[in-house]
């Protein structure tokens, strides 16, 4: 398979402050790739040098061969890429149909699209089909994090960035909610996964990826990463967080 996303040696700043260092790396089309590393490592810095959230000081990122870097978010949304951000952001006060409604892309008017667009995603996810008119507040914290990803997903994206998936969710939800992720990608999608559950994110993605002190520490099938417990206890140091089952 061709190469969806290259991320070819970039660097990334806050002010003053390092956070990638020449970080290189590849998504091809269809693949589902975890990116791994300890807190602080540069996860979610990466996911937004690549959707745009934040321009890199060098280096270029390309998506089906056009560079995106340096353009804004809702560039590169067009350009087909989705970011479901840490920390589950939605409006409490806006119904669920009213939040899938934002992640379609505001120019468009095309209803007979957006309602085929909305049937399609919440195939996916038919607790948000029948909670559609409920203030997404009122949803647990399972059913908002779905909501997210579905909301995503309204811009049907070709890659679709997901940041810490599994924070604070019971391992119930957190396995359907991946088994709803491998079914958007068995359907296509490129997905790139951030986690913290190391194991968890080896056994759901194709290829992996460590960062470590904002620099690519290693990289391989996600398989053969799963069999060596030790190269990822050196690069992740604490190993596991707390709570974690595997
Ligand atoms: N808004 C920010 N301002 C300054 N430094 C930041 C900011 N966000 C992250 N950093 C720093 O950038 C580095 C990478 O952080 P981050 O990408 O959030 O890591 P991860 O997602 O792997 O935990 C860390 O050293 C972190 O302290
Ligand atoms: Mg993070």
């Amino acid at each position: 398979m061709g190469d969806l996303l290259v991320v070819d040696d970039i660097s990334v700043f806050y002010g003053p402050i390092q956070a990638l260092r020449s970080v290189s790396l590849v998504v091809r089309e269809g693949e589902m790739v975890a990116l791994l590393g300890a807190n602080g490592a540069g996860k979610t810095t990466t996911l937004r040098a690549v959707s745009g959230m934040m321009a890199p000081r060098s280096g270029a990122i390309t998506l089906a061969g056009e560079r995106i870097d340096g353009l804004p978010s809702h560039r590169v949304v067009q350009h087909g890429i989705a970011h479901v951000p840490e920390g589950r952001e939605l409006f409490a006060a806006m119904s669920v149909e009213e939040n899938l409604r934002l992640g379609f892309y505001s120019e468009r008017t095309d209803r007979s699209l957006y309602t085929a667009r909305a049937e399609r995603v919440m195939d996916y996810f038919p607790i948000l089909r029948e909670r559609a008119d409920q203030a997404a507040g009122t949803l647990s914290g399972g059913e908002q994090q779905m909501l997210v990803v579905a909301r995503a997903l309204m811009s049907a994206p070709r890659l679709l960035l997901v940041d810490e998936l599994s924070l604070g969710l019971a391992p119930m939800v957190v396995s359907t909610l991946f088994e709803i992720l491998r079914a958007v990608n068995e359907q296509g999608t490129a997905v790139v996964i951030v986690e913290q559950f190391v194991h968890l994110a080896l056994e759901n993605s194709d290829r992996a990826y460590v960062l470590r002190k904002g620099e690519i520490a290693a990289e391989g099938a996600s398989r053969d990463l799963l069999d060596d417990d030790t190269l990822i206890a050196s690069y992740l140091g604490e190993g596991e967080p707390a709570g974690s089952d595997a």
